[in-house]
């Protein structure tokens, strides 16, 4: 099964991929994740990638396409896998159905997280995550129980580079011009499941598996 998360920086892509990835027990990818650990171990990839995520800007499409091809042929991935962040155009949707049609796999379900700007704005500036395993935190909705530490791994969080609000603002503005047009994309092909956002972490995740095709 393939599923990808689709919806604005704070949507809750991350917070909805890692809970379904442990349900499912499906991978999780997340190019923002996976681009971040190459910024932190000052890889080529990661030294040309900073500048650009640092300003809300989106990497080339050829790099992105390229992080998920590599990721996807890794053995964890054969049962399926969630994507989070990935497609972000059009142009990186077409080449990733070109690249999993070599092996007749689509996508099975996009889920599209819907949140009002405001409330993505106060999200993303109380986020907080875990360096170690990247789970999200927000300090008044979902702070974490061990303080300033992961309650899952015990590993220190962290503010993101990218949530200043000037930064905020950028992705925003960079996901209606550049990523907002796969919603109409994914809708033509009958595969997007419209998610309402705004309510509870646990109830959006309850509206999720409840239209998990063929389940
Ligand atoms: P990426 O890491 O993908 O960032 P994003 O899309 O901006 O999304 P976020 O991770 O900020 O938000 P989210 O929707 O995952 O929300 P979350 O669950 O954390 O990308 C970063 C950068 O990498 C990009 O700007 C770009 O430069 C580059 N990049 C990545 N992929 C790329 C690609 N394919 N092509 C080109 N460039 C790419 O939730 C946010 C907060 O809200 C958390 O604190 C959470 O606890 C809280 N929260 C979540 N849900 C709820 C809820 N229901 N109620 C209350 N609080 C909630």
């Amino acid at each position: 099964m393939i599923i990808a998360f689709l919806g604005p920086p704070g949507s809750g892509k991350g917070t909805q991929g890692k809970r379904l990835s442990e349900h499912l027990k499906l991978p999780h990818i997340a190019t923002g994740n996976i681009l971040r650990d190459e910024v932190m171990n000052a890889s080529s990839l990661g030294l040309q990638s900073k500048d650009i995520m640092d300003k809300g800007n989106l990497v080339p499409d050829h790099v992105a396409s390229g992080i998920i091809s590599d990721r996807i042929n890794k053995p964890d991935c054969t049962e399926g896998f969630i994507l989070d962040g990935f497609p972000r155009t059009i142009e990186q949707a077409k080449s990733f159905d070109t690249l999993i049609g070599k092996t007749n796999q689509k996508i099975d379900a996009v889920f599209y997280i819907d949140v009002s700007d405001a409330i993505l704005i106060e999200r993303l500036s109380e986020r907080r995550i875990c360096r170690r395993c990247g789970w999200n935190y927000h300090l008044i909705y979902a702070p974490s129980k061990n303080g300033d530490k992961c309650e899952k791994c015990g590993s220190e969080i962290y503010q993101r580079s990218d949530d200043k609000i000037e930064t905020i603002k950028q992705r925003l503005k960079v996901y209606e011009e550049q990523t907002a047009s796969l919603i109409y994309f994914y809708k033509q092909q009958q595969k997007l499941f419209n998610i309402r956002g705004e309510s509870t972490i646990d109830r959006v995740f309850k509206e999720i598996l409840e239209k998990i095709p063929g389940k």
